[in-house]
């Protein structure tokens, strides 16, 4: 159950050119499984259709004309009531300027003052209509009265001038989503590190040792904590992923410096779903070694062992009150899971096994069984990583209540 599933998004589109991209946010939220009620102003017809959402969503688009339609006077609090968020993107500065007054002249106005859920707007302008004093006063009313407002982001403007006014892009709106419906969630309040990622072990000044872990895993757990309500701290290795929304990310390299990273920050859970080295070239050569020198000995040393290190400081669980980690193993699972589940003194661990197709580094699936530490064992079936995240956050989240 991803945290969109069944809510009723309402999403009003205002007469802005972004409007054509709120169909790809429509068309996110729709896969993510939520209930998307669009309501167009008639602004926003001149740039997009009501069929286009209607397409993506497979629901009814809203336009003026069905406020006096068979559903007449019910229908804005009909949608207002049903509605766990109220999104606008984009928003233009004539709807804010209504929004902050009270002015509910349309469809869309008027559901929204009819609305008792949180309001989230995406402004889109043109160039110095985003920093008139006007828009900035309407904005700063709306904010005290406790809507969020996302963007605009810089960039080329639809008039050729360069400044802010650009709605942000769907794909980090539907993050601003998830975070405004995860709020008050099971870890509201509380601060989770979420490690991904594997490290780089420099060898000279073009060469690194790493591993084929993907940070697809730790990703996910990171959303999930968002989702949850969480405060999250992602230290990442290199991944190439676009990083959770509202996620504090921390980039490092080799295990040393996730080590750093890790010691650094304080919090209530950590969850080390990196593949962290384990060895590490002795010395890093100065120069690019050459091939025409020879075949190099490579003399490789132990690299922190972040777990061990962590669990030695955490005694008495003064310095996190859960510690979980993973087995990434090829043969002898659960043995092997339920060794470093001790040896690294863990309140859980998830062991999933590398040698099979469909589970484990550089895919979407993961088949995770679960080991706590009183000895109970829970084997997860095939499924996406963000469901074997949300699985695990369950779990870190009842460790923590
Ligand atoms: N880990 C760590 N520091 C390292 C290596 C691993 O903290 N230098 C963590 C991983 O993030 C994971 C757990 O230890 O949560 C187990 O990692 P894994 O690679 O499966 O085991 P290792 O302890 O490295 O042992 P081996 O590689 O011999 O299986």
């Amino acid at each position: 159950m991803s945290i969109l599933s069944d809510k009723h998004i309402l999403l009003g589109i205002t007469g802005s050119i972004a409007a054509y991209k709120s169909a790809e946010l429509a068309s996110k939220l729709t896969q993510a499984g939520a209930l998307v009620d669009v309501i167009l102003t008639d602004a926003a017809k001149n740039f997009i259709t009501p069929l286009t959402f209607q397409s993506v969503t497979s629901r009814r688009a809203y336009v003026d004309a069905d406020l006096w339609g068979a559903e007449a006077h019910v229908l804005h609090v009909n949608l207002g009531k049903r509605a766990d968020l109220l999104v606008i993107a984009p928003c233009t500065a004539n709807t804010i300027a209504k929004l902050a007054n009270g002015i509910s002249d349309n469809l869309l106005t008027i559901t929204a003052l009819a609305a008792a859920c949180p309001l989230l707007i995406a402004p889109a302008m043109d160039g110095g209509m985003f920093d008139a004093p006007a828009t900035q006063e309407n904005l700063a009313r709306l904010k005290n009265r406790g809507a969020t407002v996302i963007g605009p982001a810089q960039g080329h403007l639809a008039s050729g001038l360069v400044g802010a006014g650009r709605m942000i892009e769907p794909s980090e709106i539907l993050g601003h989503i998830r975070i405004a419906l995860g709020l008050g969630g099971k870890l509201a309040g509380r601060k989770i590190i979420v490690t991904a990622g594997g490290t780089q072990e420099v060898l000279d000044p073009v060469r690194v040792i790493t591993n084929h872990s993907s940070g697809r895993q730790g990703y996910a757990l990171a959303q999930a904590a968002l989702d949850a309500g969480a405060e999250v701290c992602l230290i990442t290795a290199p991944t190439g992923l676009t990083s959770p929304i509202g996620a504090r990310v921390i980039k490092v390299n080799s295990a040393e410096e996730m080590l750093d990273a890790v010691l650094s920050e304080s919090a209530d859970a950590l969850i080390m779903a990196a593949a962290a080295a384990d060895f590490r070239p002795k010395s890093i050569a100065k120069d690019k070694i050459k091939k025409r020198d020879g075949i190099p000995q490579i003399e490789l040393e132990a690299a922190p062992d972040i777990l061990k290190t962590v669990s030695s400081l955490n005694v008495g669980k003064s310095r996190y009150r859960a510690v979980v980690g993973f087995a990434a193993e090829s043969q002898d699972l659960l043995e092997n899971a339920r060794e470093k589940l001790k040896s690294k003194n863990l309140d859980f661990i998830a062991a999933n096994d590398i040698s099979s197709s469909d589970a484990g580094f550089a895919v979407e699936t993961n088949r995770v069984t679960l080991l706590f530490e009183n000895g109970t064992k829970e084997s997860l079936p095939l499924m996406s990583k963000s469901e074997a995240a949300e699985k695990i956050i369950e779990h870190v989240s009842r460790l923590l209540e």
